[in-house]
């Protein structure tokens, strides 16, 4: 048994800030940006929440899917930007959708975590655990974004990516992931809910300590991303015995188009195989790769038998590939 994509969906809101914006309030420039990053604008949320945006990406792969809500066996939300801690972001979508026999719960694997999340559902699938499983990358990174460091705010943006899996007679792929807790300072985000009541005297808690927003090292992520990612890559065709000319579409993590124009490079491969759509929506974190997946099959880019390689990379520090065919 193996998971296929029955269906996608996305939702991202409807507010956007284009770089000319944002230079009004920090010092940057739209050409800074582009040059750098290849993003020109972002949304962010207004009146939606990680899991309204999850909710209705969740419905709308439901739909493309010809699935009803209560086939569901499987909600897994992989997301770092929960609105609240307890419930999780899946039973809310559980609740928004009526899928009233799922089992539901959140992942935690930053930028990685929606192939964390597609390995997951895929093992749960090829188990024979369940049948259908929604898989849904949902982030609101505003809310975690530090809108006064130029070194950040730049990049990120709100949305949400899902796709429906379901178990079918067929050849499972090995995914490659991995892990380096040691160099975790690269990428940090300190919790706002660390305040013990017995030992701390004084609430911690403040919004203008710059530790209870995203904090990174830009160069060494940099350096990391166009390292490992090739490499992954690399290690789970070779795992599969797939040759690099039968993978129709890479679609990765989108943080930066530098970062994705340099793994095509050391692949040897052509940029057109490598989709983007950063310039929209900048990074996404873990609704990116869903996002840009519903977008190429809502064009019409997917056919039949296409081998795509999801590649993510991130906070952790994260990294990972994943094999799947459409
Ligand atoms: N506008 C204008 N100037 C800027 C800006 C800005 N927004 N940000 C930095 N600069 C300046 C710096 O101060 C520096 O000036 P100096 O040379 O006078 O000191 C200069 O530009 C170069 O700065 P660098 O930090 O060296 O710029 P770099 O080329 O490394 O680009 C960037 C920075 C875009 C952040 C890049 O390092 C990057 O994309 N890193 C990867 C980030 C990423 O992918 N994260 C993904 C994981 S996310 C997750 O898991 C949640």
């Amino acid at each position: 048994m193996t998971g296929v994509i029955r269906g996608t969906g996305s939702c991202v809101p409807s507010y956007i800030i284009d770089n000319n914006a944002l230079s009004q309030f920090v010092d940057t420039s739209d050409e800074w940006i582009s040059e750098r990053t290849g993003v020109k604008r972002r949304h962010i949320a207004a009146k939606e929440t990680t899991v309204s945006m999850a909710a209705e990406a969740g419905r709308r792969a439901l739909e493309s899917a010809g699935l009803s809500a209560e086939e569901l066996d499987l909600i897994l939300v992989s997301t770092i930007s929960s609105d609240v801690i307890l419930p999780c972001a899946a039973c809310e979508v559980q609740k928004e959708l009526g899928a009233s026999n799922a089992t539901c719960f959140d992942l935690n694997g930053a930028c990685t975590g929606f192939v964390l999340a597609y390995n997951t559902a895929n093992a749960y699938l090829a188990g024979g655990i369940c049948k259908n499983a929604l898989i849904i990358g949902s982030e609101c990174l505003s809310n975690l974004t530090n809108w006064h460091d130029r070194g950040t705010c730049i990049l990120f943006g709100d949305g949400a990516g899902a796709a429906l899996l379901q178990g079918v007679e067929g050849r499972t792929y090995r995914p490659v992931t991995h892990s380096d807790g040691e160099k975790g300072s690269a990428l940090t985000l300190k919790s706002r809910h660390d305040c013990n009541g017995i030992t701390k005297e004084i609430n911690p808690l403040s919004m203008t300590d710059d530790a209870y927003f995203m904090q990174m090292d830009g160069q060494s992520v940099f350096k990391f991303a166009v390292r490992k990612v090739p490499e992954a890559i690399r290690e789970v065709l070779d795992i599969n015995s797939i040759r690099q000319e039968d993978v129709t579409w890479y679609v990765m993590h989108q943080a930066n188009r530098r970062i994705v124009e340099s793994v095509a490079k050391k692949l040897n491969e052509p940029l057109e195989k490598f989709p983007m759509n950063l310039q929209e929506y900048g990074n996404t974190s873990s609704a990116s790769i869903p996002l840009l997946l519903d977008e190429m099959n809502r064009k019409g880019m997917l056919r039949s038998g296409d081998l795509i390689v999801l590649a993510g990379f991130g906070a952790g520090l994260t990294w990972g590939a994943t094999i799947l065919q459409w």
